[in-house]
């Protein structure tokens, strides 16, 4: 018997779209099955301003294919220099619904980010007045702490002490990827929300590290040891308000990949739903997946959830997705999960 299970259409809460010739090629791989999509602002130059924003939101619309309904959700970056009267004015729009927090240097595009959260007092103050989420990516950048312990010490250094001076403040801990991650994100009540990525719930350090190197796999934050991707699996299919799917997906083209000094992100867009979809059976919670994709964002971002619905059907033949797609920046390899995939999205 075909198993099938229907959804409310999904949102992704964390996602790079990029520009021109990158955007254009990978918008559908995201429009084919998502409603909405919160838009990374980690262009080259950064999106600061809400011009910037609405300009981004115009070029992303105009690359959408024909047919498509799918909404962008865009995000300011965070800059020392952020006014807080823009970040007001964009939020009380309806253009923008979240403000971006990456520490300088912490991964891609980054450079422009916060140093001294001293500088960003008054703009946190004001998101916290006006109930706009903060997205966090929680990582220091401080070269003496080991790549695999940045996401802890960020919780217990910077995001605790940030939040306890800024009450009020909503935050999204972005693509959480550790136990530490997963247990703060539950203590922190209606105002504290954390995305987790379709490939940390597949990969650990080894399928990274072990018998070769595989630059596919490489994203930022790294991926963890086996206990750290247990509790991601563990909270993403509880059903738990506080967590919910943002891929993350982020395409580089692969000359840039499978490089000397590799680009970090891993593209799922294509195949997300499919791996989801495998992830929750053999965790025994297909029940839930309409919770962590469809439910638990738009209830802790205070959007109605998406009208429409999809429909994944299992198969019994595995689903040959493509390795990679071609844009015209150049050739994106799709997430390869290492086993094969019999859940699709009905067309
Ligand atoms: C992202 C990118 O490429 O922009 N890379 C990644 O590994 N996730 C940046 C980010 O979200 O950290
Ligand atoms: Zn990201």
């Amino acid at each position: 018997m075909t198993q099938s299970l229907t959804l409310r259409r999904p949102d992704d809460w964390h996602l790079h779209l990029r520009d021109g010739a990158m955007l254009k090629g990978v918008l559908p791989e995201t429009a084919r099955h998502f409603g909405r999509a919160i838009i990374m602002p980690n262009l080259v130059p950064p999106v600061v301003t809400g011009d910037q924003a609405a300009a981004y939101r115009d070029r992303i619309l105009a690359a959408l294919p024909e047919g498509a309904s799918f909404e962008p959700l865009m995000v300011l970056y965070l800059t020392e220099g952020t006014d807080p009267a823009d970040v007001r004015a964009a939020h009380a729009s309806g253009l923008v619904k979240a403000v971006k927090l990456y520490p300088a240097g912490a991964t891609t595009n980054s450079h422009g980010g916060v140093r001294n959260f001293e500088n960003v007092r008054a703009v946190l103050d004001t998101m916290a007045e006006i109930g706009l989420p903060l997205c966090v990516h929680g990582e220091v950048t401080t070269h003496e702490v080991d790549i695999f312990d940045r996401e802890a010490v960020f919780i217990d250094t910077v995001l605790d002490p940030l939040r306890r001076a800024t009450p009020g403040l909503r935050v999204v801990m972005e693509h959480i990827t550790t136990e530490e991650g997963v247990a703060y994100a539950r203590t922190g009540g209606p105002d504290l929300g954390a995305t987790i990525t379709t490939h940390h719930l597949i990969i650990n350090r080894n399928h990274i590290l072990a018998g070769g190197i595989k630059p596919h796999y490489y994203c930022l934050p790294v991926a963890k040891r086996e206990k750290h991707r247990l509790a991601l699996r563990k909270a993403a299919t509880s059903g738990e308000g506080c967590y919910f799917l943002g891929t993350d997906s982020a395409p580089h083209v692969d000359a840039l990949k499978e490089h000397a000094c590799g680009c970090a992100g891993c593209f799922t867009a294509t195949n997300t739903m499919s791996c989801l979809a495998h992830v929750f059976e053999e965790e025994g919670a297909l029940d839930r997946l309409e919770a962590f994709t469809s439910l638990n964002g738009p209830a802790f971002y205070r959007l109605p959830v998406n009208e429409g619905t999809i429909r994944l059907v299992k198969h019994e033949a595995p689903h040959a997705f493509p390795e990679k797609i071609y844009t015209e920046a150049g050739p994106v390899t799709v997430f390869n999960p290492g086993f094969p995939l019999h859940w699709t999205v009905e067309a």
